[in-house]
């Protein structure tokens, strides 16, 4: 992370912790489920939960209830883990460490920047075949020289939503100078395009 509102928010929490805003989630969530309109009803996991014990609540599976349970009324699991004792997860732990083998339907979260693309990999091999892995990136993820190699080795992800905001991830609404997509691989489905929507 470059941004100095981001840097202010690393200083007081540990482990890359910054809460990603809930409706920004929900408006992906909604929009996705244009193009995949079976994917909420799935079997979620959060492998970077965040949540802090009473102050915020998990970004990701509250959106995630916001969307279904509310206005579907379905039931999707979301398991949830994350390294700090102090998070909300269910399961405290590092989860490149974990076995989560074919458990999932979809893995989606922000994941902590300087770990992303190990986090994407693992997911990637742990979501089930045709399951989708959905990740919170800044836009220029795609153009870095370190990552060509994992471009060309897992194609693009078969959706890009671009957040036309620029969001906060720190209480005074602060926002930096880092437009933020929701990247959303399909497992089995590999392209040298992505489908990007700016939403
Ligand atoms: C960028 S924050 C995102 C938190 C939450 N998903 C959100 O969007 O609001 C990244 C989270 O990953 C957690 N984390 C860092 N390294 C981790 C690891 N190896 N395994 C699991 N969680 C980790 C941090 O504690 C932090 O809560």
């Amino acid at each position: 992370m470059s941004s100095t509102n981001r840097s202010e928010a690393r200083k007081t929490h540990k482990s890359d912790y910054y809460v990603t805003p809930v409706r920004e989630i929900e408006n992906f969530l909604n929009e996705l489920q244009k193009e995949e309109n079976q994917i909420l009803i799935k079997n979620f996991l959060d492998p970077c939960a965040g949540g802090l014990i009473g102050k915020d609540k998990m970004s990701y599976p509250e959106a995630i209830k916001n969307a279904v349970y509310d206005r579907y009324g379905g039931k999707p699991r979301v398991e949830t883990i994350d390294i700090r004792l102090d998070s909300l997860a269910n399961i405290k732990g590092n989860y490149l460490k974990m076995d989560c083998k074919d458990k999932y339907d979809v893995i989606i979260t922000n994941p902590p920047f300087n770990i992303s693309l190990d986090i994407i990999k693992k997911a990637l091999n742990d979501v089930k075949d045709n399951g989708y892995v959905i990740m919170l990136l800044r836009l220029n993820y795609f153009g870095s020289k370190s990552r060509k190699k994992f471009w060309e080795e897992y194609g693009l992800p078969k959706y890009t939503f671009v957040h036309h905001k620029r969001m906060s991830f720190t209480d005074d609404g602060k926002t930096d100078s880092i437009e933020y997509a929701h990247f959303v691989w399909e497992k089995g489905y590999r392209s040298n395009f992505t489908n990007l929507r700016v939403i």
